[in-house]
């Protein structure tokens, strides 16, 4: 599984993970796709390529696996993770198939390298708390700040 800078051209395949993104209750049937087109989750990805947005894109051969990626947010049209205008907050998902072989894990370590190497002081996230996700991240240093709608926001301090 290798990892890979994501172009204009993957903004596709990172609307799919956005997609992905999005928590389903156990046995609770998938949201239909034109959820991707509510402003709220549209905006996570609306014209993607602006100032300071970065993906990573894992890759099995050909197969592409899932991605992470990270965007400042204006305090005025924040996203769901939203904590401060310089700390970006993230997405990652992956597709069913690669899911628990640490590709995950490796995202997130790529992002943070990014991240510090840009000179970010943190970055942030939201996650459903019946998601087994948190527990990933408590791992990996970050701490849960705030909850919104009862989705956690994490924050982690680079
Ligand atoms: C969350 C996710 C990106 C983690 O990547 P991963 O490669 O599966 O994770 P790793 O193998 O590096 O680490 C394992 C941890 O990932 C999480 N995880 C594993 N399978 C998962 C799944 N199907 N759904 C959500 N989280 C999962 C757990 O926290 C797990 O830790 P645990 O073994 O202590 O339970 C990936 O599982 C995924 O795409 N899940 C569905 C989408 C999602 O929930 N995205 C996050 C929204 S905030």
């Amino acid at each position: 599984m290798g990892l890979r800078p994501a172009g204009l051209a993957d903004l596709g395949f990172l609307t799919e993970m956005l997609y992905q993104s999005i928590f389903v209750p156990p046995g609770e049937p998938p949201p239909a796709r034109t959820i991707l087109d509510e402003p709220r989750i549209a905006h996570c990805l609306h014209e993607w390529g602006r100032i300071g947005d970065f993906a990573l894109v894992a890759e099995c051969g050909e197969r592409l696996a899932g991605a992470a990626w990270l965007r400042f947010m204006p305090s005025d049209h924040p996203g769901f993770g939203y904590v401060a205008e310089d700390v970006p907050e993230i997405g990652i998902a992956l597709e069913p198939w690669a899911r628990g072989q640490v590709v995950g894990t490796r995202l997130l370590a790529g992002l943070g390298a990014h991240a510090r190497s840009a000179g970010i002081r943190a970055l942030s996230l939201s996650v459903d708390p019946r998601n087994p996700a948190p527990r990933l991240y408590q791992r990996l240093g970050w701490t849960k700040v705030g909850a919104v709608d009862g989705s956690w926001t994490m924050l982690k301090h680079l």
